[in-house]
């Protein structure tokens, strides 16, 4: 019998180099604290300067210095993307990871959205995700082991909630994106999945008081419960980690998902009323 590989290797990112966007807190923040872990040496990017730097702070403890470089970056701006691509492959010599978090939304009913208000969501969950791919490709294809895209998308992307019609329209395309991609770079050594969240509080910065009282008053109870009901609206009663969807994300990153590409991870508790995938 041929011996089976060691599928949890110890440092399984070690030495690879990887862009995390929106990396300065919230889920980007949890998944650069586990790449960090595994060995990785990440770019942080993000447009807030302040809380990058809050950030390296915060992953003294789990990070050598050598390991994080920090870049500010708009992911909406194209010389922004393509100068950070640059800075980041000059930094580390290669690029074998992106991962395409950064990510903002919007709650009001479709009928009331504002042309600045679809194209400030649409612009940064996906343009700055198809920015950000198509210079990862333009690196990945110049190495003979390819390289990884993963995508923080939503549940959203297939089951659109009520007054989230820029965002679910945003991560919809992105879902679109990724799969594109895992088909025409597939040759190249190219993959490329989703992560599919449901709704993640930890840390996250999205979730401001105005989104909080928005989605309460959507749902007629107060913005104080707003945890608590969403915990009654999947299957096992449970809101979700950022820590959780960065195991995902590294699991996507690594080998140990080396024959996996154009996937679709949803981890939202269990739908109910049914399991669209
Ligand atoms: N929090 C949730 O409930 C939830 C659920 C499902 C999916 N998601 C997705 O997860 C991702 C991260 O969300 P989060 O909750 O951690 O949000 P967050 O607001 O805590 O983090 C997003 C980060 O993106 C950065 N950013 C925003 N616009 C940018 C731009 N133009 N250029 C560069 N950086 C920019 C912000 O500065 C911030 O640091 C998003 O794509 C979001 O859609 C979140």
């Amino acid at each position: 019998m041929t011996e089976q590989p060691d599928i949890h290797p110890r440092k399984e990112l070690l030495d690879r180099v990887a862009v995390i966007t929106g990396a300065a807190s919230g889920i980007g923040l949890a998944i650069t604290r586990r790449f960090v872990q595994e060995g990785a040496k990440v770019a942080l990017w993000d447009f807030n300067v302040a809380r990058l730097e809050q950030a390296k702070e915060a992953l003294r403890q789990s990070a050598d210095e050598e390991q994080l470089f920090l870049v500010t970056c708009d992911i909406t701006k194209d010389e922004d993307v393509v100068a950070g691509m640059k800075s980041t492959v000059d930094h580390f010599g290669r690029l074998n990871i992106a991962v395409n978090n950064a990510g903002v939304s919007v709650s009001v009913p479709s009928d009331e959205c504002t042309l600045e208000q679809w194209n400030w969501v649409m612009n940064v969950n996906c343009t700055g995700s198809f920015l950000v791919s198509r210079e990862a490709i333009k690196v990945f294809k110049q190495q003979a082991d390819g390289g990884v895209l993963v995508y923080t998308n939503s549940d959203n992307s297939l089951k659109p909630s009520k007054h989230f019609l820029a965002y679910n329209a945003s991560k919809a395309a992105v879902l679109h994106m990724a799969r594109t991609i895992a088909n025409e770079f597939g040759p190249h050594h190219i993959r490329a999945n989703s992560v599919l969240p449901g709704a993640v509080f930890g840390g996250s910065q999205m979730w401001t008081q105005e989104l909080r009282q928005a989605r309460a008053d959507l749902h007629g109870y107060s913005a104080d419960a707003l945890e608590e009901e969403y915990k009654k609206a999947n299957a096992l009663g449970v809101i979700i980690d950022p820590a959780e969807i960065a195991e995902l994300v590294v699991f996507l990153a690594s080998d140990r998902s080396a024959k996996m590409t154009g996937n679709a991870l949803v981890i939202d508790g269990g739908g109910l009323g049914g399991f669209v995938r």
